[in-house]
């Protein structure tokens, strides 16, 4: 048992003095860790199924949906509440894989200059929510929040209402033939306020 005794077979100073094959050898080793972490997550129904509750955006959400991307609100506010006591009693039930499967790209976000809004739904009334995106200040007169006054003048385009409810439907929302083509008629006379107050009003019913 002399420690100058040659070695046989296979010995880990090989590894460890050759860089090539210490990178290959972890980057093997993080792949497959990876694969199982992850892979995994595409077939359990808890990460790629609908919660009970959770209903496909009608137009007018979709278009709210797409202006409150526009206007970066998610730089200030969040959509995932942590399960942690602190955030649950502040905003309600944390959130869950199954509420995004149809926000595509969902809206998580990590700033919170304001609340995060996951649970906002049905939190204020239209009104409240109307005259505080024209002027937070009046509701909340300690708001540093933007106004966005713009938003009740501007039309919605229905025609692209449709196109991004199909874009939507190749990435896994359910629309039917029928929903889509009714967006132009129903979206008539609605304003870019309209869209954005019914999208607000929808987050995060399904476990409130
Ligand atoms: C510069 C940061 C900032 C941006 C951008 C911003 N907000 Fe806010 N928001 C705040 C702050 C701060 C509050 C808390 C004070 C208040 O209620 O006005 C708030 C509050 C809110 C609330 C009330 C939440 C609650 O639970 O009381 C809603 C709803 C809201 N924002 C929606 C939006 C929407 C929609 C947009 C994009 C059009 C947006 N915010 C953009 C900072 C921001």
């Amino acid at each position: 048992m002399s420690s100058s005794a040659p070695q046989s077979g296979f010995s880990h100073e090989k590894i460890e003095t050759n860089n090539f094959l210490m990178v290959v050898l972890i980057l093997l080793v993080v792949a497959i860790g990876g694969l199982v972490e992850i892979v995994p997550l595409f077939f359990q129904k808890s990460t790629t199924e609908a919660v009970a509750g959770v209903q496909p955006p009608t137009s007018l959400q979709v278009m709210g949906r797409d202006i409150y991307v526009r206007e970066g609100c998610y730089n200030c506010h969040s959509q995932m509440i942590r399960p942690f006591r602190a955030e649950t009693l502040r905003y309600g039930h944390y959130s869950v894989a199954g509420e995004f499967v149809y926000d595509h790209p969902f809206q998580w976000g990590s700033k919170r200059t304001g609340p995060d809004l996951q649970r906002v739904g049905g939190k204020y009334s239209d009104e409240w929510h109307r005259i505080h995106l024209l002027n937070p200040r009046d509701v909340v007169p300690e708001s540093n929040m933007p106004a966005y006054v713009w938003l009740e003048k501007a039309p919605l385009d229905g025609a692209q209402a449709a196109t991004h409810m199909r874009a939507l439907r190749h990435v896994g929302v359910p629309f039917t033939d029928a929903q889509i083509d009714a967006a132009p008629a129903e979206l008539k006379g609605k304003t870019e306020m309209d869209a954005l107050v019914s999208y607000l009003q929808s987050l995060g019913l399904a476990l409130k």
